[in-house]
This record gives structure tokens, sequence and C-alpha cells, in this order.
């Protein structure tokens, strides 16, 4: 049977297909799970002590996309962080699906060395403005949690009744301190009603490392990496992480921002030319001032006339969940590979119900 994209609350299904207990089978090992009637592939997983990637559990982020090899699955919502090309490519989100046969499928495992997520306090060190809109927050975390995240991943500032807001973190791990590039939301539970008024010395508890968005080292292609507003963060954690490597694959970074005024640390963002072996930086205007000598467009669109054939690079994606979406669909439609696109998608956490 192939792979399929169904709505279980219009279909006959949960009496004959839905009823029961599949097997999930993983490519590549002798890894296999039962998922029982009702239960996504992900949390039949992670019941059984298999730790699928995973972020958001909400069908956005995209992080537990797997492939289906043999067999079918069916969402009771299709789910926003897959695109019909890549169900028609035979793609799911585990955290969604729920098989309609056993299912043979390849999927991401949690790399043993990525860090279990931990709460810790953390110590304010440092608040002021990066932009009219940005501010830069430097954390304290104890010295361990500092040295083991991967440039890319994210934490949780925990801002009470155990609700949560995510921020990437900005800088590579240097066994101290945590940079943070928070845009302020108006109305913002923490960046509007909190941050302004955090103090040097104060402490706010955190949660981190999280997060599969991280530069997979063994894909060994060219970089293509495109950010907007404060997605600028984990890729600049990234890239930063890769200064002075002789091995740093060419990168091609495309910022996306409104104005001039936008484009924070755009001096020491050019000055990486000097210690990337091949760097290539477009900012990207979508409001920019009448004259601006800046590109202008959005920031997908502008990759898209420079770029004719995708197909050679590892795409790295991260800010606004509508870049994100429009990339993939641009990119894949000119060759990008699936596989080779990894991306975050900034959500709002009080849609997730976080
Ligand atoms: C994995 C991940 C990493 C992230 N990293 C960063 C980061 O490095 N820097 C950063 O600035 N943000 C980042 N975000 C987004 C940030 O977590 C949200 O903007 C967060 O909801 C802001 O919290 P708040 O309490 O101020 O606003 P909330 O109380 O959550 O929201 C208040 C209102 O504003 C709306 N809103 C919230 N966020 C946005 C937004 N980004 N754009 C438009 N409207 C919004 C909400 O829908 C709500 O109506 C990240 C999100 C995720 C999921
Ligand atoms: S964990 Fe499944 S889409 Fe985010």
């Amino acid at each position: 049977m192939s792979p399929m994209l169904a709505d279980l609350e219009d279909a006959d299904r949960p009496a004959e297909e839905g009823a029961a207990v599949r097997r999930v089978t993983l490519l590549g090992g002798d890894t296999s799970f039962e998922v029982e009637p009702g239960e996504s592939i992900l949390a039949a997983a992670l019941r059984a002590n298999i730790h699928l990637a995973h972020d958001c559990k909400s069908g956005t982020c995209a992080t537990c996309r797997f492939r289906i090899v043999e067999g079918a699955v069916a969402y009771v919502e299709e789910p926003m962080g897959l695109l019909p090309e890549e169900a028609a490519e035979g793609y799911g989100l585990a955290c969604q699906a729920r098989p309609l046969s056993d299912i043979v499928a390849e999927a991401e495992v949690r790399p043993a060395l990525i860090a279990e997520p931990e709460r810790h306090t953390a110590i304010v060190r440092h608040v002021g403005p990066l932009s009219d809109e940005v501010m830069h927050l430097v954390l304290e975390v104890p010295e361990e949690v500092a040295s083991t995240y991967r440039p890319g991943q994210y934490l949780n500032v925990v801002v009470g009744d155990g609700k949560v807001r995510s921020f990437s973190m900005a800088s590579p791990p240097n066994g101290r301190t945590v940079d943070l590039h928070i845009r302020r939301i108006a109305g913002g539970q923490f960046t509007s009603n909190r941050l302004p008024g955090l103090t040097p010395g104060e402490e706010l508890e955190v949660e981190l490392p999280h997060g599969m968005f991280f530069l997979r080292a063994d894909d060994f292609r060219p970089l293509l990496m495109l950010a907007t507003g404060t997605g600028l963060a984990p890729i600049k954690s990234i890239l930063q992480s890769l200064l002075d490597d002789p091995d740093c694959p060419p990168v091609t970074l495309y910022r996306g921002a409104r104005t001039e005024a936008d484009l924070y640390l755009d001096d020491e963002i050019r000055s990486w030319a000097d210690r990337l072996a091949d760097f290539r930086y477009v900012p990207v205007l979508s409001r920019p001032h009448p004259g601006s000598a800046h590109r202008t467009g959005y920031v997908q669109d502008a990759a898209a006339e420079d770029i004719e054939d995708f197909s050679e690079y590892g795409i790295y994606l991260c800010g606004s969940p509508t870049m994100v979406g429009a990339a993939k669909s641009l990119f894949i439609a000119r060759g990008a590979s699936i596989n080779h696109i990894y991306a975050d998608s900034f959500l709002f956490q009080h849609n997730l119900g976080r």
C-alpha cells in the first residue's frame, strides 16, 4: 500500500484499520515497536524508549519527519509542518501519524551525543538593545551546560504556570554564558512584560539544550543558510563555531530583514569572511528605504534568483514559519533534497499550548 494522507474522522477506518495494534520497524536496524489504536507513531516510540527526533509534538516543526518505506499512515488533521510535496514523496510526521498498516520506516533517532534537556537557574549578565526591536540577553549558566549544547539548539525560559518560551542560543558553546537575540512582541508575556525589566544578577529558570536544528557535520555539502529576523541567532551560533575551521564547506547566508535598521550585527557578520574560507553574505530587505543599495524582496526569492539548482546544497532555514514553508517548497521544486533541508520555525508558544 502506498503512503497516503487521510482524514481519520471522515473514514470508516477506525473500526477496521485504526482499531488494530500495528508494528513499526525502523530501517537499518532491528528496532521495532507496537503502536496502539489511536496512538501516534512518536508516542508509541517514546513509550518503547526509542527516542525518535521530535520537538513541538504538534505537527508544526517537522523535526519528527520520517520516511515511509512500506505501509500507510493517516492523520486526524493534516499537519501544518508537512508539505504536500513531502507527503507525496512518502514522508510523514511521526507525532501526528497513525499507522493504517504495519510500517517500515526510516526515521532519525535522537543521537546519543545530544544532551538531554535539564532545568537550571541562570543568572542575567547583560540586557541591552541590538536594534529597535531586538534585545540582547546574556545568561550565565552552569559550565557543563554552557559547554555541551550544539550550536543551533535553543533553550526554554520558564515564564510561570509551567509555561515556557523558546529562544535559540546565538553564541557557540563557551563554557560560561549563552547569548540570546530576543524580538520584542507587543503584549508578549516574556518579551514585553518581563524582559525589559530584567537587571544583571537576576535569576531565570531555563531548560536546555533543546532542538534538532544543528550543523550536520557528516553532510559535506556547501551550506546554504536562510535566516529571517532573530532566526539569525542559531545560524550565528553555527557559523561562529566554524570560524577558522579548515574543513568548513563554502557558506552562503541570505539574511532577511524588513529595513536597514533591522540588520543588527551586520559588520560582525561581514567580518566572518576573514575567518571562513568561502563565505558569501546577502542581506535582503522586504521593506527597504527608497534608494536602498541592498537586495530587496523576500529572502527565499533572492536565493532562487541566484541559484538555479539546489540539489547540491545542505540547506538550513531559520525564522518565520512563512519563510521556512515557502523556501522549502521553492527549493524542492528546484531540485533540493528533502533529506538535506534542516529547518527551525520560530512558532509562537501560546499557540503550541506550552
Ligand atoms: C524553537 C524556537 C526557537 C525560537 N527562537 C527565538 C529566538 O531566538 N528569538 C526570538 O525572538 N524568538 C524566538 N522564538 C519565538 C519566541 O519563542 C516567541 O515569539 C514567543 O512566543 C515570545 O514569547 P512572549 O511571551 O513574549 O509572547 P507570547 O505571550 O507567547 O505571545 C503574545 C502574542 O504575540 C504573538 N506572537 C508571539 N510570538 C510572535 C512572533 N515571533 N511573531 C509574531 N507574533 C508573535 C502571539 O501569537 C500572541 O498573540 C523561537 C520559537 C521557537 C519555537
Ligand atoms: S515534533 Fe512532530 S512536527 Fe514537531
